[in-house]
């Protein structure tokens, strides 16, 4: 079994990885922010709760987000996660190497995507995606190859996130400065912590992170 999480400030590249690892490796991506998402959407108790945290940009209470991966490890069988956006908090990293000792299972790596604030800014204001695959684009580095419709599945359902505003996303930054940086020293700790360059183009971010996980296969 293949573990990653993958590590990095809202908009440094986690889901577009994500979704590439599942592709090219056959592992399960688990979103926090896209179940989150899916609660909202589809106007649960837990939805309703968690809808203007995440339009301020301020992180869900841990109990909650701890809940909804529990739930999914308990359900999906699977050769590997990709945990994108958890664990955000210290109590959360707990948590969920609690939940996977449980199970047998381990950590194989923690992907650090380093990114500077300039950049993220530009990724966040011109990110839509696609809301029947999930997939996601961008206006400038990453547009549909017809406007207006996916090129995965054809959909025409293409959105903008109502947290994807400069209000929003300068409290997800200091959300992320206060409470998730401090991972990156846990993990390193661990021994589990691997960095690459976020800031190069989508394919060579992804053959730096196959590196690693070739790495990390060895160690
Ligand atoms: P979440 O959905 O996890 O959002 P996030 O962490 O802010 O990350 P993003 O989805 O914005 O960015 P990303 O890194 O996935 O970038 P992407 O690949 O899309 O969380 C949303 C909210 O939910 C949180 O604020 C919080 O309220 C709540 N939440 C979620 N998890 C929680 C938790 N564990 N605890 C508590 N609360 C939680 O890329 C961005 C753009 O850049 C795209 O347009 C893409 O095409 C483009 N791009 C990607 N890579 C590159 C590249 N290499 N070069 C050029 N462009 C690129």
């Amino acid at each position: 079994m293949t573990n990653i999480i993958l590590l990095g400030p809202p908009g440094a590249g986690k889901g577009t990885q994500a979704r590439r690892l599942v592709e090219e490796r056959g592992l399960v991506q688990l979103s926090t922010g896209d179940m989150l998402r899916e609660a909202k959407d589809s106007g649960t108790e837990m939805g309703k709760v968690v809808a203007d945290v995440m339009a301020r940009g301020d992180l869900v209470t841990d109990e909650i987000v701890i809940g909804l991966i529990e739930e999914k490890l308990r359900m999906v069988k699977a050769k590997g996660f990709i945990f994108d956006g958890f664990p955000r908090t210290l109590a959360q990293a707990d948590a969920l190497g609690a939940l996977l000792r449980r199970s047998g299972n381990q950590l194989d790596a923690v992907i650090e995507m380093q990114v500077d604030d300039n950049a993220l800014v530009e990724r966040i204001s011109g990110r839509f995606t696609c809301g029947n695959c999930g997939e996601v684009y961008h206006d400038k580095t990453k547009p549909t190859a017809r406007a207006g419709v996916c090129d995965v599945c054809g959909s025409g359902d293409l959105r903008r996130r109502a947290d994807d505003n400069a209000e929003s996303l300068k409290q997800r930054l200091m959300e992320y400065y206060k409470k998730t940086s401090p991972l990156i020293g846990y993990y390193y700790a661990t021994g589990d912590l691997f960095s690459v360059d976020g800031l190069r183009d989508i394919d060579e971010v992804a053959q730096s992170i196959g590196n690693v996980l070739d790495q990390a296969k060895r160690h």
